[in-house]
Order: C-alpha cells, then structure tokens, then sequence
C-alpha cells in the first residue's frame, strides 16, 4: 500500500484533493497534515473522516523534528505539498509568517523527503503546489508560460517563489524527483471568505459593502477548484520528473466586471430587484504592490497530459454561489472570531 502525505488538507483546495485521493485511490494511505490555521478547518472533509484509507495528522510545518520524526515513522512514498499561508493582504501585513510557512516549512518538508529516502527514489515523488503570482505582473497582452522569467511582486509570492526554487535546486543537487505546478486564482466550495469571491458572495447574503480594490479593472485568470484537483491528480501520476506545468482556466476577468455578474445571479438567487446587489459596490485604496493581470497559458499539461478545464465559468459560479447558499451555517462559523478582528482592521 502507498502512503501519501497531503499538507494543507484542511484548507480550500487541499480539501478538495485530499477528498479526490481518498475516495479514488482505496489503495492509498492517505495523510492529511494540517495545522489547522485560520484557514484550515476539519468541516471541509467531514465526509471524508471515517474512511479506512485515511489519516489526519495535526501538526506544524515549521516544526522541524516534528516534519521528521512524522518522515521516519512512516517513510511516505508520496508528498503533496499545500500547506501555505496564501492570502496577498495578510502578506503585506505579516510577511515573516509567510516565510516561516512558505519557505522553511517547504524545506522541512523537502529535508525530511530526502533524509528520509537517502538518494533510493524508486516510487517515490514530491509535488509542490504553486501559484501564477511568482510570475509577477501582466500587461494588457500575453500569457504567462512555464519559461516565463520569475518576477514576485507580494511577500506571498515572494515566499512561493522562493519555495519553488528550493524545490527545484532539491532535484538538481541531490536528484530529488519533484513536479511543481503553478496555477491561477480559485474559485468553489470551502473557498475562505477572505478571497474575493466568497468574501463578495457573503457580503451581498449579509448587505455589507463589496470593497472593489482600486478601479477595479485587475485581471484574474479563474478556475473551478474540482478541475484544479483533477489536474493536480493527473501531474502527481503521469507528470514527468523534474517538469513544471502551468495550469489556468482559460478565463480571464476583470475584478469590477466579475463582481458584477455575480451581482447579477446573487440578486436573481435572493429574490432581490435587479441591480440591489451593485449599489453595495465600494472602491476603496488599492492593494500595495497590487498585479494588474494574471494569465495562464496552459497548453502544456494540455498537450502532454491532456488536461482542460471541464466546467465552464457559469456552471463553476452557478455551484459555487449555490454551495455558500446552502452552507450559511459553515460560512456563519468561519466568520466568527477572529475574522471579525482581521475584517475591521482590513477594511475600516
Ligand atoms: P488555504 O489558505 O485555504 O489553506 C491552507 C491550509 O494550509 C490550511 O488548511 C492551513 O491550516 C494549512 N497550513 C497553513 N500553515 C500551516 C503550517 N505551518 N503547517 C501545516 N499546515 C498549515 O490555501 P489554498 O487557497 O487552499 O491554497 C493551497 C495551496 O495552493 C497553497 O500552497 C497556495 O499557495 C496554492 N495556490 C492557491 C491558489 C488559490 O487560488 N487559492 C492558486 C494557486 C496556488
Ligand atoms: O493567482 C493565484 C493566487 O490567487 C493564489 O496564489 C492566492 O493564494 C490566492 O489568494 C489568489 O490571489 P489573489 O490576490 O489574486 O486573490 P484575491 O481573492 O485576494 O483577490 C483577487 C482580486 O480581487 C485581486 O485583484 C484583488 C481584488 N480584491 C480582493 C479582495 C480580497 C478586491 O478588489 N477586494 C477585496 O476585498
């Protein structure tokens, strides 16, 4: 039986895989490592808890003895690594959080791989997952590739940046077999409400102000989580040794355009007059340092593993928006505590 380590089950998309892994593949061993942050929340895999195939660990990263003595206890086989402090606004707030998370964490994790396989790599794989944001910044034109140069912008993508560069130079100097992806901006179910659409969705439930970040005319590049999961499945059987794959949805949008389609569908969903939802709309400053486009040229794991997205936006938008709908409870939970805290010192 293959054990598999995934960190970061409990958050947004490692939920997502962590689910995919263990109701796919009877014949893993799943763990699912997670501190259990803010963002990290067990409710994202209820359904999952009882499995015979599957573990939780709770635990820190950024512990180094612990990362090891979890290594040689169990002598995974596999490694996704999702664990991450991932929130732009948070970074600029605390960014030695995300180097402690991002970068040491990764190379806990990366030393604890290596020490723990001693150069015998048969079987085995360490997969990071990444982001489009280390690319730095678009124009109005062209895509980002997986020869584009590297070029952070925020201390989050500085701090994955760095993480991806140590996962690389793991595999060049002692032979590490890794695969990294970089993907393009989330969208689904368990999404914390601190990220710009679930934040906009409970926003208009709740009639507060959606606060648009400068003109509001920054491009994003959105993709259904659950395709995400797919498409990180696929890289973690079939992905090459030592390859990076660029993974996006083909689905570029800007921020005040996006915000007001969803407008639209939350007023149809809540029985409110047409345009109710857009009054709510509030530009407020600009995010520091704020990238103007991202997008993702995805023909790569296209051609090579025959990935696309296989949900289009609005029926990605139309289950997203029907999910927080249904799960107020999860949403009301989340945004108790320390959210209020963090939300009054964001957006007052
Ligand atoms: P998230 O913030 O929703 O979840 C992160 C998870 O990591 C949480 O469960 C949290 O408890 C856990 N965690 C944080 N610090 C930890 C630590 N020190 N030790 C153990 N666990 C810790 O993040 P997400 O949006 O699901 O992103 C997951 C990964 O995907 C990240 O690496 C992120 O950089 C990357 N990514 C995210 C997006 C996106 O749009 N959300 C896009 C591309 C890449
Ligand atoms: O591109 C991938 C990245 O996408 C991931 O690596 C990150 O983990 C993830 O958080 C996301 O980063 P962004 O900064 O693009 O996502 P966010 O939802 O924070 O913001 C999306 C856009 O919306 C961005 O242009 C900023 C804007 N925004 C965001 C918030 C929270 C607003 O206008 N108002 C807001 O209140």
């Amino acid at each position: 039986m293959k054990k598999i380590l995934i960190t970061g089950g409990a958050g947004f998309i490692g939920s997502h895989v962590v689910r995919r892994f263990v109701n796919k593949y009877p014949e893993y061993q799943v763990f699912n490592l997670d501190a259990l942050t803010y963002a990290g929340n067990l409710e994202n895999i209820k359904d999952i808890e009882n499995n015979p195939n599957y573990t939780f660990v709770k635990g820190d990263i950024v512990d180094e003895k612990f990362i090891n003595d979890l290594f040689a206890l169990h002598n995974f086989d596999g490694v996704l690594h999702l664990a991450a402090e991932s929130h732009v606004d948070r970074s600029i707030e605390d960014p030695l959080a995300f180097v402690k998370t991002n970068v040491i964490g990764t190379m806990n994790l990366l030393n604890a791989a290596k020490n723990q396989w001693k150069g015998n790599f048969d079987g085995k794989r360490f997969y990071h997952i990444s982001t489009d944001e280390v690319y730095g910044s678009l124009g109005s034109e062209g895509l980002f590739t997986e020869t584009t140069s590297y070029d952070p912008n925020s201390p989050y993508s500085a701090s994955k940046a760095s993480s991806d560069h140590f996962v690389r130079a793991y595999g060049e100097t002692y032979g590490l077999p890794y695969v990294l992806t970089n993907c393009s901006n989330n969208y689904g179910s368990y999404h914390f409400p601190e990220k710009l659409i679930p934040l906009f969705i409970n926003n208009i439930i709740n009639n507060k102000p959606l606060p648009v970040y400068g003109d509001g005319n920054y491009t994003r590049d959105w993709l259904f989580v659950e395709d995400h999961a797919i498409a990180i499945d696929l890289v973690f059987h079939e992905g090459k040794n030592h390859e990076t794959y660029n993974i996006g949805g083909f689905n570029e949008w800007k921020n005040i355009d996006l915000v007001k389609l969803l407008c639209g569908i939350m007023d149809d969903k809540l029985g409110r007059e047409k345009s109710a939802s857009e009054k709510l709309i509030t530009y407020v400053k600009d995010r520091p340092g704020h990238d103007l486009r991202y997008a993702i040229d995805a023909s790569k794991i296209n051609k090579e593993l025959g990935w696309k997205p296989s949900v289009t936006f609005e029926e990605g938008l139309e289950k997203t928006i029907n999910w927080y709908l249904n799960n107020q409870e999860w949403l009301e939970n989340v945004t108790s505590g320390a959210y209020k805290e963090y939300y009054q010192k964001q957006y007052s």
